[in-house]
């Protein structure tokens, strides 16, 4: 791809690095991987369990004039790049969860975290991260608050993490350059097409608050669309989360 990118043995979080490095001047696109990271990030301020050598620990910055790219329904058109990517590599059956969580089964395979600095309006910097589970598999001592697997445990074997890197470069480029030709309008069908919980029931958990409805499918900007006691209603912001009713 022609990215700078840097491979690291140990660090806090790859999105953290990333930031660092294009705070102190760093070309764009610039791409951080590590062996295992000492406070790997999730969304909605969890930790993200990132044992040494056995998963990939990815973080692409990009620099943004505000306007240019939009930053609205990004983090879904990552996801359906990460996905594109796991299906290649034969875990056909993995799906997408709104916003942005990858399952396999009901497990989480793969999650995509999006940090920002600066203006949004303006001159921005974006980090892309995404963490795959790849050779973990679940039985070993690796203790996660919630149910996932591995590529490993769906394919069967080990996997190669270079060509994971590589593929996942190639499928990221895709969607990133028709992400900033059309929006996620542009990829809004497909990813609807890959969604779960389509017409599932479902509760939105926003901090205490809990709102019941069935899942009518995504806006344009990325929003969820609910239907919520018969009228349609939009949800959007990171501190969100989705359960089966
Ligand atoms: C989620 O909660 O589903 C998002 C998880 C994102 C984890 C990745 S691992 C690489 C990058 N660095 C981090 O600290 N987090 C992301």
């Amino acid at each position: 791809q022609g990215w700078e990118a840097q491979i690291l043995d140990s660090i806090d979080s790859t999105n953290a690095e990333v930031l660092r490095c294009l705070a102190a001047g760093a070309p764009a696109p610039f791409l951080v991987l590590a062996e295992r990271q000492d406070n790997g990030r999730g969304r909605r301020g969890r930790q993200w369990v990132s044992p040494f050598a056995e998963n990939l620990y990815y973080s692409l910055g990009l620099r943004l004039e505000g306007g240019v790219f939009s930053l609205d329904g990004l983090s879904l058109s990552v996801g359906l790049a990460v996905l594109r990517c796991l299906r290649e590599l034969g875990v056909v059956e993995a799906g997408l969860k709104w916003p942005n969580d990858l399952l396999v089964a009901g497990r989480k395979i793969a999650g995509v975290l999006l940090e920002l600095s600066g203006d949004p309006a303006g001159e921005c910097q974006v980090v892309i991260g995404i963490g795959v589970n790849v050779n973990m598999l679940p039985g070993s001592r690796v203790v996660i608050d919630q149910p996932w697997t591995s590529l490993r445990e769906c394919i069967g074997h080990l996997v190669d993490r270079t060509a994971l890197t590589l593929a996942l470069g190639r499928w990221l480029e895709h969607y990133l350059s028709l992400h900033a030709q059309g929006g996620f309008a542009a990829l809004r069908e497909e990813w609807e097409a890959c969604h779960l919980w389509q017409g599932k029931e479902v509760s939105l958990l926003a901090g205490p608050q809990r709102i019941d409805g069935v899942v009518l499918g995504v806006d344009s900007l990325g929003a969820l669309r609910l239907d919520v006691a018969g009228q349609e209603r939009q949800f959007s912001g990171g501190e969100l989360s989705l359960r089966l009713r």
